[in-house]
């Protein structure tokens, strides 16, 4: 037996917390009956429903990985109409991006209806390694590239940088382009550890996402993940 709110998330519907505001809001069923408390445990053969459609029947679980253009949004819906991630795949299943990038971001991103592997993924204490190319508004002074190397601290927390090096240097026009591996996944963090320095990105593009890269897929184009990929970013997050 598990919580509701857990299984609802396991499914990919939405979070645990906006699964308990739909069972607040009195939206859930469990075998037909609407369910009011948060505490409710239901069991495999339940059959849940959310606003009369039932989630937890044949879902057939699907694994994306997405090169994704510049002026994309990481996320379902747009208010604005804005392009999604989810609008680039070609499927009637309810996936979402695991984790974002943002709207000028380019590169890796993995998109799933198995809620379980997106949770697991994103779980802050998962040390699962990002790689990023960025271009840079200024040419990085040596105490600059120390200073990142050992560490730069955001909002109390040090941003642990695995590898770093300078790719390319343009004296003349004073840009640096830079790889950095992070493993952290907080939101903007790439350009808030440079804004740190003094020192903006001015293009921004996630190459790796632990052994997964995107050589393979021009801009705005994707596969499903192989088996053999989602058993192994499973194990990553075992680790
Ligand atoms: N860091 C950023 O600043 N932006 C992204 O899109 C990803 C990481």
């Amino acid at each position: 037996m598990e919580r509701l709110q857990k299984v609802i998330a396991s499914f990919g519907y939405a979070s645990r917390r906006k699964a308990e505001d739909l069972i607040r809001k009195q939206k859930v069923m469990v075998n037909g009956e609407v369910v009011t408390e948060l505490g409710t445990k239901v069991s495999p053969s339940d059959v849940i429903s959310i606003d009369g459609v039932i989630i937890n029947k044949d879902v057939k679980h699907e694994y994306y990985i997405l090169n994704k253009p510049r002026s994309v949004i990481s996320s379902v819906n747009d208010e604005a109409g804005r392009i999604t991630v989810v609008d680039l795949i070609d499927t009637e299943a309810r996936i979402y991006p695991i984790g974002r990038l943002d709207y000028d971001t380019t590169g890796l991103i993995l998109l799933t209806n198995d809620g379980d592997f997106a949770n697991a993924l994103m779980h802050p204490s998962r040390q699962i390694e990002k790689t990023y190319i960025a271009k840079l508004d200024k040419v990085l002074t040596k105490e600059d590239i120390l200073a990142i190397k050992k560490g730069i601290t955001i909002d109390k927390r040090i941003v642990e940088v695995k590898r770093f090096k300078v790719k390319k240097r343009d004296l003349e026009k004073n840009t640096d382009i830079v790889e950095i591996t992070i493993v952290e996944g907080r939101n903007h963090i790439v350009k808030r550890l440079f804004k740190g320095l003094g020192v903006n990105v001015v293009k921004l593009s996630r190459i790796a996402y632990g052994f997964l890269d995107i050589k393979d897929l021009k801009s705005g184009e994707y596969r499903n993940l192989t088996i053999k990929e989602i058993k192994k970013l499973y194990a990553l997050t075992k680790k």
